[in-house]
């Protein structure tokens, strides 16, 4: 059997709530809600009670946290290029949506790593540029085939 992995929701909105957590408590084998982030306090507290989970209004509070390995970015899109960053640099696997690749290579590919002394958030974040460059060849190859 493998280990219980815990996860950290950034953003606590309706796909949270309607597809996320339901989900997640049909895989309750692997993976347990161990944090619940959002910038509405009273919203964060309800979501992570619902869940048994620790509640907290900002990003560096649950990157910290040792109870999280994985981080489910589902706060408006803008921030998901930034809020899978931080993850990485954390030491944490990220899961965004497709436009947090899209907004990366959009910002000259914002997923650099800091820190010769992280390796592991190095590798992620290597990961991430290579996915955002894809992202956007993808994203523009879909759009000349529209144009032509
Ligand atoms: N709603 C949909 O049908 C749908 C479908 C597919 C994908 N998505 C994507 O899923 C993500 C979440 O969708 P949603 O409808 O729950 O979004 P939403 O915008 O309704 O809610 C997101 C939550 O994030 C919180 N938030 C705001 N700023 C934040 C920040 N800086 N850090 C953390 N949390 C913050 C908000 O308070 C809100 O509770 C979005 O990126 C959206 O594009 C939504």
């Amino acid at each position: 059997m493998t280990a219980q992995l815990g996860v950290g929701f950034l953003g606590a909105g309706p796909v949270t709530q309607a597809i996320h957590l339901p989900t997640l408590t049909t895989m309750d084998d692997r993976f347990r809600v161990a944090h619940v982030m959002d910038v509405d306090a009273a919203l964060a507290a309800t979501i992570a009670g619902r869940a048994g989970a620790r509640a907290s209004t900002d990003v560096a509070t649950l990157l910290s946290d040792p109870a999280v390995d994985v981080v489910a970015v589902c706060s408006p899109h803008q921030f998901h290029a930034d809020q899978v960053e931080l993850a990485a640099k954390a030491g944490k696997t990220a899961s965004a949506k497709s436009t947090a690749a899209k907004s990366a290579a959009k910002n000259g590919n914002s997923a650099k790593p800091t820190s010769a002394k992280r390796p592991q958030a190095q590798a992620k974040s290597k990961a991430l540029a290579v996915a955002a460059r894809k992202q956007a060849g993808k994203a523009s190859s879909a759009a000349r085939r529209k144009a032509n």
